[in-house]
């Protein structure tokens, strides 16, 4: 009994020597979580891919903290259709009235134009959000020269020519935030992915050289690594003769919704986070494998790559018989 007692005497203090300044840290956080949030009333944010799925969602996100928005991506109608759901369902009291900007990421060389525009509206970019990107679907010896160099080109050089457009004017300006879309595939590859897993690991690296390079000149770049997402990301994926994929795939009907990563992201850049990799279980351990027990990460994608190859044939098999 008495040893139950002493144990106690021990074990309390220490509960509560831990305990209180964990409380404390959290309420710090908390504190400055929200500060962070406050900072970005007014705040410029430009989002490639603000048409569709995640960067909709992330333009509602961050107008709805009171940034303001410049929306980009190909389909100005539906540019359109995304201002006027933000016009709509917000309250009006501290947002700013969000911009509009058709362009296409696959035309470098129109990009700084582009800037150019948005600076000559906004006098500045606090924040820009690569986003935009298309996946695809095939494997290395189906999908034509021109998919894999159109993949690189939109979610690589795209991305990189856009962020050094705009890196000018930061480093003017000695503040700055770069976020980068990228995805788990930018950590560990997939069979039939190959163009996409290649293009957003190229976006990581690209990352981490700039990171270096800009720390001080007080400009912070974010790398998001997010699993499955519900988007229309695998409906406009494109297969190896660059037609649309046209298919909503099991693994991205499951995934998060927009909104949820929407919000997980925007948290992680206000706290300026250098990297969060938002996702499930399964493919953080993924992340592990390749990187700790490479054989047996190979093991696991060439099952993965016979079964999508049993499949497309069981598809061409029944597609044959009807
Ligand atoms: N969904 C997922 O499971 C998942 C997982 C990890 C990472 N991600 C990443 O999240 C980002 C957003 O994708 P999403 O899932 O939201 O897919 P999505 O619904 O297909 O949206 C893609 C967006 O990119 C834009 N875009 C495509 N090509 C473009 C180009 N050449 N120039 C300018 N904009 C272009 C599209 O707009 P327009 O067609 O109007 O140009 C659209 O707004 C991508 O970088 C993707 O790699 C997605
Ligand atoms: C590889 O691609 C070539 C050219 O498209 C095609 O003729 C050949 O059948 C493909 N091989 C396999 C194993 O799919
Ligand atoms: C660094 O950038 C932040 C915004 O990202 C800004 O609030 C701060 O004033 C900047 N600091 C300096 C020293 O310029």
């Amino acid at each position: 009994m008495s040893e139950i007692k002493t144990l106690f005497n021990v074990i309390g203090p220490i509960s509560i020597a831990v305990t209180i300044p964990w409380i404390i840290f959290k309420m710090f956080c908390t504190v400055w979580l929200k500060k962070g949030y406050n900072n970005l009333v007014g705040k410029v944010v430009v989002i490639t891919g603000a048409s569709s799925g995640l960067g909709e969602a992330l333009a509602h996100e961050f107008y709805k903290h009171g940034a303001q928005v410049v929306l980009c991506a190909r389909r100005r109608q539906e540019l359109e259709r995304v201002r006027t759901d933000l016009l709509h369902s917000h309250s009006k009291d501290m947002t700013h009235p969000p911009i509009i900007i058709p362009l296409d990421l696959n035309e470098p060389s129109e990009l700084q134009n582009h800037v150019d525009k948005i600076l000559s509206i906004t006098g500045r970019i606090d924040i820009l959000v690569n986003n935009g990107g298309i996946s695809h679907r095939g494997t290395v010896n189906d999908t034509t020269l021109e998919v894999h160099r159109q993949i690189m080109s939109v979610n690589y050089f795209g991305a990189l020519a856009l962020t050094k457009a705009v890196l000018v004017d930061m480093l003017k300006n000695k503040k700055g935030q770069i976020v980068f879309i990228s995805s788990v595939q930018g950590l560990v590859a997939l069979p039939e992915r190959s163009a996409y897993s290649a293009s957003k690991h190229a976006l990581q690296a690209f990352s981490d050289s700039l990171r270096a390079e800009i720390a001080s000149s007080n400009i912070s770049v974010s790398v998001i690594s997010p699993g499955y997402i519900k988007t229309k990301l695998s409906l406009n994926a494109l297969t190896g003769s660059g037609k649309a994929h046209g298919q909503m795939d099991a693994t991205t009907e499951s995934g998060y919704s927009p909104e949820y990563a929407a919000e997980q992201i925007v948290k992680a850049v206000v706290q300026k986070k250098k990297e969060i990799v938002l996702s499930t279980l399964l493919p953080q351990v993924a992340i592990l494998l390749r990187k700790y027990m490479p054989l047996l990460y190979y093991i696991v994608m060439e099952r993965r790559a016979k079964k999508l190859e049993q499949q497309k044939q069981f598809q061409n098999v029944m597609g044959k018989n009807q």
